[in-house]
């Protein structure tokens, strides 16, 4: 493997299942690094660039993305992070800014490989052309029991499940013990949180475990 520099700034990926509330714990992280006066980039996969979100209506939205099959869903998951990692992430990660993005190449890793079996290596292998040296540097997952998360995106405003949304509980359980043997598997830079938990609990757990990475 050739010698991948570091970049000046920080990633921080979120993941875990449906109904974690990665988004709420992104807007208030970005928030409270904002207000410290640190530069912050917050963007989303599948999408983050105008290619992704052509992408992402395939994947989510698209009715014709109910016959897809496994193989042609991960490249093109895999495309939309390729897309993203250029357009924006590794420029932003060169100029120094923070980068918090919700999923990235884990979710890959946990939905495409563990839950829809397509093999590990091919799929980690993949991952590592899409994002070339654009690793995290940090990945919080947000646990959540599935029949909690389930209910969580039920509850939402939003009239119909996506198409991800319309697994099974037995899809979304592989996906938790997916994300759950990832984090045994790199304990270094990986925290697990309980999602069950209140918001500010939460905020609180983020910060103490990014804060020595992020510390100016
Ligand atoms: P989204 O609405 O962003 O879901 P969430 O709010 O749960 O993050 O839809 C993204 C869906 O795509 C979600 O079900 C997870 C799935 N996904 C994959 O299967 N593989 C991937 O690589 C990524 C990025 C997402």
């Amino acid at each position: 493997m050739p010698h991948q520099p570091k970049f000046p700034g920080k990633l921080i990926a979120f993941e875990g299942g449906e109904g974690g509330g990665k988004s709420t714990q992104i807007q208030r992280l970005a928030a409270r690094l904002k207000t410290l006066g640190r530069e912050v980039l917050a963007s989303r996969e599948p999408g983050g660039t105008p290619i992704g979100e052509q992408i992402r209506s395939i994947l989510v939205h698209n009715a014709a993305g109910d016959e897809m099959c496994p193989e042609a869903e991960f490249l093109l998951f895999a495309a939309s992070r390729a897309q993203h990692v250029r357009e924006k992430i590794a420029p932003a990660l060169a100029r120094g800014v923070t980068v918090l993005c919700d999923r990235y190449m884990d979710s890959s890793a946990v939905y495409q490989g563990f839950a829809r079996n397509l093999p590990a290596d091919t799929v980690n292998s993949i991952n590592r052309f899409a994002v070339a040296n654009a690793l995290p540097d940090f990945t919080l997952i947000m646990d959540v029991p599935v029949a909690v998360g389930l209910a969580r995106v039920a509850s939402r405003a939003t009239p119909l499940p996506d198409r991800m949304e319309r697994q099974t509980a037995a899809f979304f359980q592989k996906v938790r013990d997916g994300y759950l043997r990832l984090a045994r598997e790199r304990p270094r830079n990986t925290l697990v949180l309980d999602a069950t938990l209140p918001a500010d609990t939460l905020e609180r757990q983020i910060w103490d475990a990014l804060a020595p990475l992020l510390a100016p």
